[in-house]
């Protein structure tokens, strides 16, 4: 009897603690399909896609810029680091940008590595292809300082 009674108290307590251990998996299975619901949602719906409409000067083209080739671009570096081609600022880039016309600017071609102008950013991988496309969106849209 005594036996018995111990092994109830052992189930009883086995089963309180099963409980909260059930909620819990249960959350963590809601969670991971909830993520996989949202993955998907992204590749169906193009999250992830490229936006080359809403694309200007300020917004897209300089944070590239800033992030990728100003640190030998700039008018201070380019000298010493940028074979003395200064992008920074507008009216600087558009020696290299032709309005409305990606594929007879150096800053696209460079970027695109097209063959024939040298690689950029130079010594590091190739921009992301919306990067590109962003860049390519923004001269064929007149390039506006914007
Ligand atoms: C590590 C330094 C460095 C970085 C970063 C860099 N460049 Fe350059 N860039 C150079 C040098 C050096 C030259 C001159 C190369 C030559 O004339 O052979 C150059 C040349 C250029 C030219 C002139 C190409 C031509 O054919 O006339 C353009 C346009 C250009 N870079 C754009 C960019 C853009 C856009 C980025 C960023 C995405 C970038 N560069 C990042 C060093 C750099």
């Amino acid at each position: 009897m005594k036996f018995a009674f111990g092994l109830k108290m052992d189930t009883s307590t086995i089963k309180m603690k099963k409980s909260p251990l059930i909620v819990l998996g249960m959350l963590c299975i809601a969670f991971f399909f909830n993520s996989c619901y949202y993955d998907s949602k992204e590749e169906l719906f193009g999250t992830t896609a490229c936006d080359t409409v809403d694309v200007t000067y300020a917004t897209t083209i300089l944070p590239i810029l800033e992030t990728s080739c100003l640190e030998c671009h700039s008018e201070a570096n380019a000298g010493v680091l940028g074979g003395s081609q200064i992008l920074e600022g507008y009216d600087f880039l558009m020696d290299y940008v032709v309005a409305g016309d990606a594929n007879a600017s150096s800053f696209y071609n460079s970027v695109a590595w097209v063959s024939g102008y040298v690689e950029m950013p130079q010594g590091s991988d190739q921009l992301s292809d919306c990067k590109i496309a962003k860049i390519r969106a923004w001269i064929n849209a007149g390039a506006l300082n914007n």
